[in-house]
């Protein structure tokens, strides 16, 4: 049976995320009917490029949405929160890419590799929230473990590049890099410290209970989107001075006997996951490798021999494709195929 061709809109369009989802768009072969390209009113009279024609960005307002089909979000939570109810009215389905609906019960929250089926949940508010992108890679390499051997507790440390942020973060880097280098005073807007040639443990605000938010996605995001609260996980994000790829320390306990190798081979036939792990001739994932593409590496696989049934493994994927831009048009697929 043909995929229907839909009306598709983009809010935040011009950002460092929107721009990636038209390229997924055009990559994946979306069945894109028209296209509407929304952000604020700076940006309106703008021309973007889709499939060789110029758009031209309007501004996004409560009727952007009438006549739409789907609405992929990525323009910043309070945006979210205002306009995804007025597209739900217009009966066009909001894919969120911010945090504001992630954890409203009515609104599923979806990796396509692990949870496909709540894809279904948008009926309730036609919402879906996209997850935050540490959480997503994290769980298409946690999935497939979980599954096999229940994951009892999860460590992770986070290196996370500043397109995250978005281009006034991707900016600022280069910026401080290159006053940094010529001697030149440093100038700091968006990071409370410099992150040119450092590194900040300090990613979304900080919470009563000392963790940033983000920390606090990491566990609440994994738990909804992998159905399963007793997995006990605690984190520690932190910002590097890389541009794209997100990296992660990953230690695992679980229930059931594993061993390296036995999580190698399961890891090697994962949706999602490409497996990296040659440290003898210096082969393991590295974001400078990661970056524009859409799977999730993993490697230096090994058992942590200071507990029983523990094991480490590196993981690092494209936060602005699967960790953003990818996920949300891969929800919007499901949606395209299975229900639209
Ligand atoms: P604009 O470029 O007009 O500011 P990034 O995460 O890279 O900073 O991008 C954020 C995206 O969200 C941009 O497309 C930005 O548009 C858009 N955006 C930010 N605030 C609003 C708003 N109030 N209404 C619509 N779009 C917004």
């Amino acid at each position: 049976m043909a995929v229907k061709e839909l009306n598709v809109a983009v809010a935040g369009a011009t950002g460092a995320v929107g721009r990636q989802m038209l390229a997924c768009l055009e990559e994946r072969n979306f069945p894109v009917k028209s296209i509407r390209l929304l952000a604020s009113s700076r940006s309106a009279g703008r021309k973007l490029t889709f499939r060789g024609r110029e758009v031209v960005v309007e501004e996004l307002t409560k009727d952007s949405f009438a006549g739409m089909d789907v609405a992929l979000f990525s323009a910043g939570g309070g945006t979210s929160t205002t306009f995804a109810p007025f597209a739900a009215e217009h009966g066009c389905v909001v894919v969120d890419n911010s945090s504001a609906w992630r954890m409203d019960p009515d609104v599923p929250l979806v990796v396509p590799e692990v949870n496909p089926d709540a894809v279904a949940g948008y009926k309730t508010r036609h919402i879906i929230a996209n997850p935050n992108c540490s959480t997503i890679q994290m769980v298409v390499a946690l999935n497939p473990i979980h599954r096999a051997y229940r994951i009892k507790r999860v460590v992770v440390s986070t290196y996370q590049a500043v397109s995250g942020t978005g281009m006034k973060a991707i900016k600022e880097l280069t910026a401080q890099t290159r006053a940094r280098l010529d001697d030149k005073p440093v100038e700091k807007a968006v990071y409370p410290h410099q992150i040119a040639f450092n590194c900040l443990p300090h990613i979304d605000v900080f919470q009563e209970n000392g963790y940033t938010r983000e920390e606090m996605k990491m566990l609440n995001e994994t738990r909804k989107i992998m159905a399963d609260d007793t997995i006990r996980l605690t984190a520690t994000t932190v910002r590097v001075p890389v541009y794209h790829g997100h990296s992660e320390s990953i230690n695992i306990e679980t229930e059931k006997p594993m061993t390296a190798d036995g999580v190698k081979a399961l890891l090697g036939t994962a949706p999602g996951v490409k497996v990296l792990d040659d440290p003898e001739n210096n082969i393991y994932p590295l974001p400078v490798d990661a970056a524009g593409s859409d799977w999730t590496y993993v490697g230096r696989i090994r058992e942590d021999e200071s507990i029983e049934n523990g094991l480490n493994m590196w993981v690092v994927s494209d936060n602005i494709r699967k960790g953003a831009a990818t996920n949300t048009v891969q929800i919007a697929e499901i949606l395209a195929a299975e229900y639209l």
